[in-house]
């Protein structure tokens, strides 16, 4: 049996290329040990944690629709977990089972890579969407301290992340939206939309700032249809894949001593695997 077992855990997770990321950084550096893929409907959470110690569990990853029911079952989560209401890391330390959030960190470390330097000048951020990839952003976002506006289709759901991350978060409804692109340093799509099999955005991004930055949290396909507008319109661009790289080297880390690196040979092989198997993408 493998002595170090970590998971990512979801229901559904057939989707999931976090199997393949950790599978290419634990054959990289050479270590034993797996990365599984587990569909845990809700009715199974339980029982997979009664059981997690004797699995041999080192941890692993929770993802969508387990992000805050597992905290039950943990014995703490760290700051980050706390300040964004979701884990999306679960892994072990002086015995005790902890959770913590790599989400911002993720955030943060795609557009470090693709635009270093961006946050010298960046001071307003303007954000769509207000689930749980929004509650990342604005963390993240609020950390290097930009102000930073949510626009949401229901204004009320931004208003309640807003009260939640208080000073230099506010919210918005999608008419004011033009308004606010004009002082846009940084553009966020946080929403599903512009996803494969989901609408596209119907934003007009003629007030927006000329050089702001527009990033896609959309990492299929890697070009969203915002980002195309935004790139044909002279903007940089920043999509999603390096978010999901960046969000798992934290956990890599913790799971089995190794910092692992985002390379490009790693992102090009993720961006084969999404173009193999979405036809448009
Ligand atoms: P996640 O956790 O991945 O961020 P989520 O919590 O379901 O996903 O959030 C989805 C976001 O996309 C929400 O902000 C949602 O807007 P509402 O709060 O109004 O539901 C937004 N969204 C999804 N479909 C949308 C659509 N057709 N038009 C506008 N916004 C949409």
């Amino acid at each position: 049996m493998v002595s170090k077992r970590a998971f990512v855990m979801g229901h559904p997770i057939a989707h999931s290329r976090s199997p393949m990321l950790h599978g290419y950084w634990l054959t990289r550096y050479g270590l034993e040990g797996s990365y599984e893929r587990l569909d845990i409907p809700p009715q199974e959470l339980d029982a997979f944690f009664a059981d997690f110690r004797n699995a041999g569990w080192i941890g692993g990853n929770v993802t969508v629709p387990h992000k805050t029911s597992v905290i039950p079952h943990l014995d703490r989560i760290d700051d980050d977990a706390t300040k964004m209401g979701a884990v999306n890391t679960i892994w072990w330390q002086d015995g005790a089972l902890l959770g913590g959030n790599t989400d911002a960190i993720g955030f943060l470390g795609n557009i470090d890579e693709l635009v270093p330097g961006w946050d010298k000048t960046a001071r307003r951020a303007v954000i769509l969407g207000a689930g749980g990839a929004t509650r990342a952003a604005a963390y993240g976002l609020q950390s290097r301290g930009l102000d930073v506006a949510l626009c949401n289709r229901t204004p009320s759901k931004a208003q309640k992340l807003a009260d939640h991350f208080g000073a230099g978060v506010s919210a918005h409804a999608m008419e004011e939206l033009a308004g606010l692109l004009e002082n846009c340093d940084l553009l966020v799509n946080a929403t599903s939309l512009g996803m494969i099999g989901q609408p596209a955005h119907d934003i007009d991004l003629a007030p927006l700032k000329k050089d702001a930055i527009v990033y896609d949290v959309v990492y299929v396909p890697l070009e969203t249809d915002l980002l195309k507008k935004a790139r044909e319109k002279g903007h940089r661009t920043v999509d999603g894949l390096g978010m999901l790289l960046h969000q798992g080297v934290e956990g890599f880390s913790r799971w089995f001593r190794t910092r692992p690196e985002v390379t490009a040979e790693l992102r090009q092989l993720l961006i084969d695997d999404i173009r193999a198997k979405t036809p448009g993408a």
